[in-house]
């Protein structure tokens, strides 16, 4: 742990562009030595002991929050979880005099998830705590990109030289600009692919490889994320229907069939069943996708060490 944390020099963690590839490199071995920690019978270390961590969700969430607070407690961090729906916003207060309220407390980290893409990097300014990025919009969502990395690694035993096929709603989607990054840091090429009115103008520049035709790049994939259409964010009306959606973009028997024998199937979750992927292929994908899950404890606990120990 010490010596990852020597080699560490970022207070926060805002997004995966401004990572190097050794800065992930950090992250993901520090995790894979806190992974075993979750497996022992007392599943704790002293590691951030003394330290506050607040974690601020002003968007729904299962997986990031839940494991954001369990890796806050599994190396001994006093957490405090704050909802938006339970919190003085439905009286009227503002996001900015939340974050100076909470400020006045004194926490070492302030882990936040925001719907405004990128308002992160102007929250920071109302606090002397390290911010960890849970999800800001339709920008980044760094620990996801590093627990799919550490997935992939994990599995695959390399990040470099592989083919990763994203398939979705990509236009609305920070889990795939993460990953876009994080993976074109090791060489490996991603091409993403959604219907035409989810794939957005602006990534020419982004090394990404753009495609609405699935079966053609399906069966060259060593590593497929299939992402959510995400209802929440889509003002207007992107696709015709469901029906067309799962005809030209879902994982069905039969692409599956013709994967590589070892392609590694991933889901940042929650996954839509019968929409993303057919409820029939659960029994052969879900156990990675829980796998992947399972990784964002280590990943987080991880990285609220890491920048824990860079606070001033
Ligand atoms: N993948 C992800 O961010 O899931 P939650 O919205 O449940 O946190």
């Amino acid at each position: 742990m010490q010596k990852h944390a020597e080699k560490w020099t970022k207070k926060h963690i805002l997004d995966i562009a401004s990572l190097s590839r050794e800065e992930i490199e950090i992250v993901l071995s520090l995790a894979t030595s806190f992974k075993e920690i979750s497996e022992r019978d007392v599943k704790k270390v002293p590691a951030l002991r003394g330290k506050t961590i607040v974690n601020l969700f002003f968007e729904n969430s299962t997986r990031t929050r839940t494991s954001f607070e369990l890796a806050a407690k599994r190396i001994s961090a006093d957490v405090v979880n704050f909802s938006s729906s339970s919190s003085s916003l439905t009286k009227g207060e503002t996001i900015v005099d939340t974050i100076k309220t909470l400020e006045a407390y004194h926490p070492d980290i302030m882990v936040i998830r925001i719907n405004s893409s990128a308002a992160l990097y102007c929250l920071k300014k109302f606090t002397q705590a390290s911010i960890v990025n849970a999800g800001d919009g339709k920008h980044e969502h760094p620990t996801q990109a590093l627990l799919d990395m550490f997935t992939v690694k994990e599995i695959k035993t390399t990040l470099e030289g592989l083919n990763v096929l994203i398939v979705g709603d990509i236009l609305h989607s920070r889990v795939a600009r993460s990953n876009i990054f994080g993976f074109q840091k090791f060489g490996s090429s991603v091409t993403v692919c959604a219907p035409p009115t989810l794939l957005p103008f602006n990534y020419g520049q982004s090394g990404a490889i753009l495609t609405s035709d699935l079966d053609q790049v399906l069966p060259k994939a060593d590593v497929i994320i299939m992402l959510r259409i995400q209802k929440e964010r889509q003002g207007g009306l992107f696709l015709p229907t469901i029906r067309e959606y799962v005809r030209d973009f879902a994982m069905t028997e039969e692409r599956f069939s013709k994967l590589k024998k070892d392609c590694l199937i991933l889901h940042p979750g929650p996954i839509n069943w019968d929409v993303e992927i057919v409820s029939s292929l659960k029994h052969k994908v879900h156990p990675r996708i829980l796998q992947q899950a399972e990784n964002g404890l280590a990943v987080r606990m991880a990285t609220l060490y890491l920048v824990g120990t860079k606070q001033k």
